[in-house]
């Protein structure tokens, strides 16, 4: 292996270690205690939320493997933060509007795309997103628009 070749490799892996520490470090991954219970209209409404909107939206997030990693780190934990903020089905933060949840559905606008790639499971078929928007407003009451 020639010189140069060597300290390429050496400072791609310092490089790497860098962004995995910062990641680590400048991220909170954090989980909060979960202090509401919800009354499902069916189990099958709680799994098809949990499945597609949990990690955003409740303090039950699975923090995946690259959110250890910078700059990804930065991007997951702000959606979080700010998909916790505008509604948290662990404690009831927020307008827990059925209505409103299943047109952010129906528009497409959540899951947020940029989740859809690597979550295939939140990637929900049109049935169950009538299923998961039927679900939503059974439980929570509201008319969609
Ligand atoms: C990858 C993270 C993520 C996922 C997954 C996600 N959300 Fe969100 N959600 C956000 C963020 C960030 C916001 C605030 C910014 C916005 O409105 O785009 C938000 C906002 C919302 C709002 C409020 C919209 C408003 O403008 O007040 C609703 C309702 C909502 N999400 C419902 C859902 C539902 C239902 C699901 C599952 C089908 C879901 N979200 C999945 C991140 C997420």
């Amino acid at each position: 292996m020639s010189r140069r070749l060597g300290i390429v490799i050496v400072v791609v892996i310092v490089i790497a270690l860098l962004l995995v520490v910062i990641g680590n470090v400048a991220t909170a991954h954090t989980n909060p205690p979960v202090t509401t219970t919800i009354q499902w209209d069916s189990p099958e409404t709680e799994a098809l939320l949990r499945a597609a909107c949990f990690d955003c939206h409740s303090n039950e997030t699975v923090w995946p493997w690259y959110s250890y990693v910078a700059p990804m780190s930065f991007l997951v934990a702000h959606d979080v933060e700010e998909g916790r903020s505008k509604l948290n089905f662990s404690t009831g933060h927020g307008e827990l509007e059925g209505g409103e949840m299943a047109e952010q559905i129906e528009g497409g606008a959540m899951p947020l795309r940029i989740y859809l790639p690597l979550h295939p499971e939140a990637n929900l078929s049109d049935t169950q997103k009538a299923q998961l928007m039927q679900g939503l407003q059974a439980t929570f009451g509201g008319e969609r628009d």
